[in-house]
């Protein structure tokens, strides 16, 4: 440890995302990217992009961005911001509205970096466990809280809220801001973004890395009420004035105005997690039911550990998270069907190899 660190530094452990190997040939089915490429739309506006004047700054505002991303969810430009990935939206939500003089409540199963941003800006949290089917009960969360953190689906089970269960938990705690982390909820599950109008202690939050193939551009946004939108405003002009650059803003407008394409990935990769799922219980495995695009699951008479290391050493990367009640479970993100073909090919040798 440098003593030259700041104090606030020394405790922090940060998250630890899963691996990115420049491996060649690597079946990569452990960060639940997208295994198809973006839109077409999507490269020729980036060529444009970096075509144009990178000289000058991009957009601080990201105003067409902002202008798309309401046109697509029907709502105002003033109840939309957006970031640098759905990492940095959420990160500034912790700032700017989660800090209060109660715990913020989540789940205790659930998205890694939550308790990471609470160590970083020094917020109390109470991890609320899930139920034994790994469900989220929203009653668990009425109660005295700083703001509650619901990913839906939630990571990384993939098991989805129902829309009226979102609705009941904003009725029942008008004065908490509720955060909805939508990062996969275009594989299955409802928008909560319906709710917003009418629900100003509602902010939705969803990124373009998983259902528009952007997980490198880095784009994120959320959605509600202009005067939590302000508030994140605040953060923002506090941090960087240009979190997204100009090869990103293009490349997202992009991506969102291409809604036959969108409808079109989305529905391949729900119908490609359908069949694996029924595959892999057919190995034995349970699945969990998911509206994400991703799988978790566990064998009966296997260790999710020597399975992940097993696949590993044969080449295919899938997601283990050590700890408590999840380490019997592997995440498994959802390939093409020939990686998902494969993995199943190669996870029976594993599990029943031939005499
Ligand atoms: C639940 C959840 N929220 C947010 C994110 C962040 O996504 P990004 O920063 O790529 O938008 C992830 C990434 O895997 C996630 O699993």
């Amino acid at each position: 440890m440098n003593e030259l660190w700041s104090d606030c530094i020394r405790s922090l452990e940060p998250y630890r995302p899963g691996e990115q190997p420049s491996i060649a040939g690597l079946i990569k089915l452990n960060t639940n990217e997208n295994p198809y490429p973006p839109s077409p739309a999507v490269l020729s506006a980036l060529q444009s992009a970096a075509n144009a004047d990178l000289r000058l700054y991009p957009d601080p505002d990201a105003e067409t961005l902002k202008r798309t991303i309401a046109e697509v969810h029907g709502v105002t430009e003033a109840g939309v911001f957006v970031g640098n990935g759905s990492d940095e939206v959420l990160a500034h939500a912790f700032r700017a509205l989660l800090k209060h003089d109660r715990p913020v409540l989540f789940p205790d199963v659930t998205y890694g970096f939550y308790p990471v941003y609470c160590a970083l800006y020094g917020i109390e949290f109470e991890a609320v466990p899930l139920d034994d089917a790994f469900q989220i009960n929203v009653s668990d969360y009425v109660r005295p809280n700083g703001g509650i953190v619901l990913p839906n689906p939630n990571a990384p089970t993939g098991i989805a809220l129902g829309i009226s269960q979102i609705r009941s938990l904003l009725e029942q705690c008008p004065r908490s801001v509720v955060v909805i982390d939508e990062a996969y909820v275009d594989f299955g599950a409802q928008s909560a973004v319906q709710l917003v109008m009418g629900h100003p202690n509602l902010l939705v939050v969803q990124t373009l890395s998983k259902s528009r193939s952007l997980a490198g551009l880095r784009v994120g946004f959320a959605i509600g009420d202009p005067g939590l939108i302000e508030a994140l405003d605040v953060v923002k002009g506090s941090f960087n004035s240009y979190p997204l650059d100009r090869l990103a803003l293009a490349g997202a407008v992009a991506a969102l105005r291409d809604a036959d394409y969108f409808e079109k990935m989305r529905g391949q990769v729900m119908e490609n997690r359908d069949h694996l799922a029924s595959a892999l219980q057919t190995l034995g495995f349970e699945v969990l039911p998911s509206k994400a695009n991703f799988l978790f699951v566990r064998h009966r008479s296997h260790a999710a550990k020597d399975l992940q290391q097993a696949l590993r050493q044969r080449r295919i990367l899938v997601r283990h998270f050590p700890g408590q009640r999840v380490a019997e479970f592997l995440r498994i993100s959802i390939g093409t069907p020939e990686d998902c073909a494969e993995l199943v090919r190669t996870l029976r040798e594993i599990i029943a190899p031939a005499p």
